[in-house]
């Protein structure tokens, strides 16, 4: 059992895997026809999204019913109060009423570290993104998705040993890319992360990665995975690109480009995309994509989330 999960920096493989097994085995419930377990009974689950989201809040809040925790979704979007105290009263209320687990989206990078340590409420806390910094049921959905296309129903156990990934975009931006680049080498694969060079982090020293401005360059050298990511506009302050035509032409996943990969190659998507701008949308509805598997694979990974955080000692 975690207290919380707050990033995936620090998994060691075998946290990792297990994590990833444990999602294997609640796939296996969604299958059967009563696809409620009493697991999380009598625990009370809040969804605190302080940022819009259609698919992480929704899974959330379907996981955490699957599990029969009482859910309470709370869209606090457009609160008038400051951000520090908005969380520190919000927090504090939630504690009074009794939530034992809260969910939370942010804006600001750290935030959910910051209600995790704050000791205003005792709740075990599941980052559902903050800011520019980490997502961390993204990055386990995607490690899922990529092991069953791998594996099948043989992946338990397995790692992603020698898995070659690319991460394309606007990495400045995106934590998404953070928390994958964490797991994913814990898991054992290599990751390079490719995109304009305004777009990609000034920093990556101490980063397991290797990092580099030509698309093309990457895909003739064959990854088994090319990771697209959403170009952030709600996140960029200036110009980042010329335009959005250039963009597509330099680092957007083309057919042309699709068609260049291995056959075996997987393409992925976080949701939502600019069909067009990174990614061509007959290649995002195609059989290598993975983007509708990773929405599926996200409800199974966020009930092990919530039942490793709340079960337990808690429960
Ligand atoms: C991502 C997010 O919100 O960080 N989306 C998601 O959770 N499915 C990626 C993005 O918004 O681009």
């Amino acid at each position: 059992m975690s207290d919380h999960l707050l990033t995936t920096r620090g998994f060691t493989r075998d946290a990792a895997v297990r994590l990833l097994d444990l999602a294997e085995d609640m796939a296996d419930t969604q299958q059967r026809q009563v696809k409620k377990l009493p697991t999380l009974r009598g625990t009370t689950v809040v969804n605190l999204f302080f940022e819009d989201s259609t698919r992480t809040r929704i899974s959330f809040e379907v996981a955490a019913k699957r599990l029969s925790a009482d859910v309470i979704t709370f869209s606090a979007k457009g609160s008038s109060v400051s951000k520090g105290e908005s969380l520190q009263d919000t927090a504090q209320t939630l504690q009074a009423m009794g939530a034992d687990g809260i969910v939370m989206r942010h804006p600001s990078s750290g935030a959910a570290h910051v209600l995790a340590t704050s000791g205003w409420t005792r709740a075990g806390v599941v980052n559902a993104g903050d800011g520019t910094h980490e997502h961390p049921t993204q990055a386990l959905l995607d490690a899922f998705t990529i092991r069953r296309r791998r594996d099948g129903d043989d992946s338990r156990g397995r790692d992603l040993a020698g898995l070659r990934v690319v991460i394309v975009g606007d990495v400045l931006h995106s934590r998404v890319a953070r928390s994958n680049l964490w797991l994913l080498t814990a898991l054992g694969a290599s990751v390079r992360l490719v995109g304009p060079p305004t777009l990609l982090p000034a920093h990556v020293e101490g980063w397991p990665v290797t990092t580099g401005i030509d698309l093309d360059e990457a895909i003739a050298d064959g990854p088994d995975v090319v990771m697209m990511l959403r170009v952030q506009r709600e996140r960029m302050t200036e110009a980042f690109f010329p335009s959005a035509r250039e963009y597509a032409r330099l680092y957007g996943l083309s057919v042309a480009r699709a068609d260049a990969l291995p056959s075996t190659s997987l393409v992925m998507h976080p949701g939502p995309m600019n069909r067009g701008l990174e990614i061509a949308g007959a290649v995002a509805d195609s059989p290598r994509s993975t983007v509708l598997e990773q929405v599926q694979n996200g409800v199974a990974v966020r009930m092990a989330v919530l039942y490793d955080v709340l079960a337990g000692e808690r429960a």
